[in-house]
This record gives C-alpha cells, sequence and structure tokens, in this order.
C-alpha cells in the first residue's frame, strides 16, 4: 500500500527574530569576589566586559517567552498558523516534561507540537535545521524556534576557567514556507568521544545525595583549539553547501564564545573587513544556545544589519556538537 506523504513549502526562511535580555548587569569587578582574576585578564583573554543574569522575577520561562512572543508579533503570523515550538537549551530544570509545550500553550498555540531539544551551544542551528525540515517537508506549516538559557544558574562562580563565561538570555525565530531559500544547507555533526571536554560535574543523582547543584566545567584550551580548528572548516563549508563566497557575504554571527575564536575564524574565512561582525560576547557573555538569534536581534535593531542581508552562523558546544549555515537575514 502505498501512504500519503506531506507536502510543504518548496522553501524557508526565517520570517522574524526576537530576544529578551535579563535585568542584572553582572561586570567582571563583580566577580573577583570569587575567583583571583582582573577585569583586564578576562577582557582581554575573551572580550567580555560585562553579563546579564535573570533577576528575582525571571527565569529561563519568562525570558524565552518574552523572545517567543516577539517573534511572533514582529512576524505578523497569526498563532492559530504556527504547527510546531522547539525550545533549544541546556538549562531547563526539568527533564521532564519539556518546556516546549507550556511555552507553547502560555503563546496562544492550541495543540502545536512541541519539545525541547538538548544540543548546547549548537542549538540555534541545531533547531534552524529542524524547523526549516518541517516546514520544506509539510509536517508544519510554521515553526517558533527559542533558545532559552539561565546558565549563571549552573556556572561554578569559584571556578576560575568558567566563572567569567557565562550570561543568561533567550532569542526566538519564527521560520516558515519562502517562495526563495532563507536558509542553506545545514553543516552538522557530533564527536562523542570528547564528550569530557564540557561537561555537568556530576549527574543528578549524585547532585541529590550531596545536596548541591551541578555545574558546568570546561577544558577551555581544548575549546579553543577546536573552534579554531575543525569549526573554522565546518563554517567554510557552510558557505560551500550554500554556494556563495566569502565576499558575498553580508554579516557574520558566530556562537559568541570569545572573541579570540572569532578572530581567528575571521581569518581563515578570509572575510572582508565590510562583512559586520557579531561582538555580543562583550555586553551579553556567551549565552549558549541563545547567543545567535540575540546577536542577530542586537545587529538588526541597531541597524549594523538590514533584513535580507546574507549571514553565516556557526555554534559549537558541549557534546562536542556543532552546526552551521547561511541564512538571508530576517
Ligand atoms: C577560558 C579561556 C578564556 C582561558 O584562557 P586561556 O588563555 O586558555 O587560559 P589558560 O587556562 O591557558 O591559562 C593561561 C594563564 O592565565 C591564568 N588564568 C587562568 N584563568 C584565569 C583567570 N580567570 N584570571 C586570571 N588569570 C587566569 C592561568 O593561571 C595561566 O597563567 P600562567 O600562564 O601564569 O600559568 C579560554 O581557554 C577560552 O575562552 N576557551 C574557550 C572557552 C569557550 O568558549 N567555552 C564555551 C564553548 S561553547
Amino acid at each position: 500500500m502505498t501512504l500519503k506523504a506531506s507536502v510543504g513549502s518548496p522553501f524557508a526562511r526565517i520570517l522574524s527574530v526576537g530576544a529578551a535580555t535579563p535585568s542584572r548587569v553582572i561586570d567582571n569587578e563583580y566577580l573577583l569576589q570569587y575567583i583571583d582574576s582582573s577585569d583586564e585578564w578576562i577582557t582581554q583573554r575573551t572580550g567580555i566586559r560585562e553579563r546579564r543574569w535573570i533577576g528575582e522575577d525571571e527565569d529561563i520561562k519568562t525570558l524565552s517567552l518574552t523572545a517567543g512572543r516577539q517573534a511572533i508579533e514582529r512576524a505578523g503570523v497569526d498563532v492559530a498558523e504556527i504547527d510546531a515550538v522547539i525550545l533549544s537549551t541546556i538549562s531547563h530544570y526539568h527533564q521532564t516534561p519539556a518546556l516546549a509545550p507550556q511555552l507553547a500553550t502560555e503563546l496562544g498555540l492550541t495543540d502545536a507540537a512541541a519539545f525541547d531539544i538538548s544540543a548546547a551551544c549548537a542549538g540555534f542551528s541545531y533547531g534552524l535545521a529542524q524547523a526549516e525540515a518541517l516546514v520544506r517537508s509539510g509536517q508544519a506549516r510554521y515553526v517558533l524556534l527559542i533558545a532559552g538559557e539561565t546558565i549563571s544558574e549552573i556556572t561554578d562562580l569559584t571556578d576560575r576557567g568558567t566563572a567569567f563565561l557565562f550570561g543568561d538570555g533567550a532569542g526566538a525565530v519564527l521560520v516558515g514556507p519562502s517562495e526563495t531559500n532563507g536558509i542553506g544547507p545545514v553543516v552538522w555533526g557530533s564527536d562523542g568521544s570528547q564528550a569530557g571536554v564540557i561537561w555537568q560535574t556530576k549527574s543528578w543523582q549524585d547532585a541529590v545525595a550531596d545536596g548541591t547543584w551541578p555545574k558546568l566545567g570546561m577544558d577551555g584550551r581544548a575549546v579553543f583549539k577546536w573552534a579554531t580548528g575543525f569549526i573554522a572548516q565546518a563554517a567554510k563549508k557552510a558557505l560551500e553547501e550554500a554556494g556563495i563566497t566569502a565576499d558575498q557575504l553580508d554579516v557574520f554571527i558566530p556562537h559568541q564564545a570569545n572573541n579570540r575564536i572569532t578572530d581567528t575564524l575571521l581569518r581563515y574565512l578570509k572575510l572582508p573587513e565590510n562583512v559586520v561582525v557579531a561582538r555580543t560576547i562583550q555586553t551579553l557573555g556567551n549565552n549558549s544556545a541563545a547567543t545567535i538569534p540575540m546577536a542577530m536581534d542586537a545587529l538588526l535593531a541597531s541597524g549594523e544589519a538590514k533584513s535580507g542581508q546574507t549571514a553565516l552562523i556557526i555554534g559549537f558546544g558541549a557534546g562536542l556538537v556543532y552546526a552551521g549555515q547561511v541564512i538571508t537575514l530576517p
């Protein structure tokens, strides 16, 4: 028996972006009460001057809802047409139920497919690949992709190697059908043999036993080496897969892990000087899955990047996992 197959749009694109920045500004000076460091060292080694952490009335849900609502409003799409919600996160407290169904309901969606994905700092590009596939296959008309993180809650403030890196925040995009292609082929992959490069310091079972939360641990040098070697090649491949050359690119939004990593990627890709480069790490830190949509929103809001321009995005992180694609900015 031949079964009916769903038929979707030949192409998909990002229709809108939204973001939520938490209220507490944490400068480098603040962290010096916990770690032996200096504002100068942190700024020089990473580019980070300050980051945002959640305040009393904020959490991963409030941030994700704000970003998601903004993306829906900006797209001007009726919520009844949004068939799926994907939340990319590594900082939601509950392994089950997922947070995405609650976000979908609070955003006014009825009976939408909704699920969380865990792909750390590659989570936005992983989710975008899913959203694009759902729209193009006809499994969903519109997909809301939210990346929401509260990494401050799993940061070990006494760890000299990570305490200064992370911030909280959320970004969201609405992905929908398009007459021209706005999302290039994803270049993605994983290497589980490097699971020990960025890790959770203990399992939840051990956390229950000793009554303290697990935190994030990281071999910073190993991440740095991987990001400036293997990830640089993956970024180049994403350009090739989309059929464009470096001089046709308008905007570069790499995961905001370290400004020195971004500088190395720029040199490797030989991007022309006029390419606009995201540097939100300076004021937002590393927001894991949320960095790319938050940076996209910031660049469009400031006017540095414009709707319709061509951007390369690439995320990489714990797993190890990575994913990148070329997109048309909403
Ligand atoms: C974390 C990171 C900034 C550390 O920088 P680094 O140059 O690798 O630092 P190292 O661990 O090699 O230490 C270099 C020196 O700085 C010192 N140092 C380390 N942490 C310090 C701190 N917080 N403040 C001041 N000095 C510090 C070390 O003691 C060492 O001193 P020495 O040369 O006298 O021995 C860098 O490795 C990094 O950004 N990696 C990528 C991290 C990342 O992006 N992770 C997320 C991926 S999604």
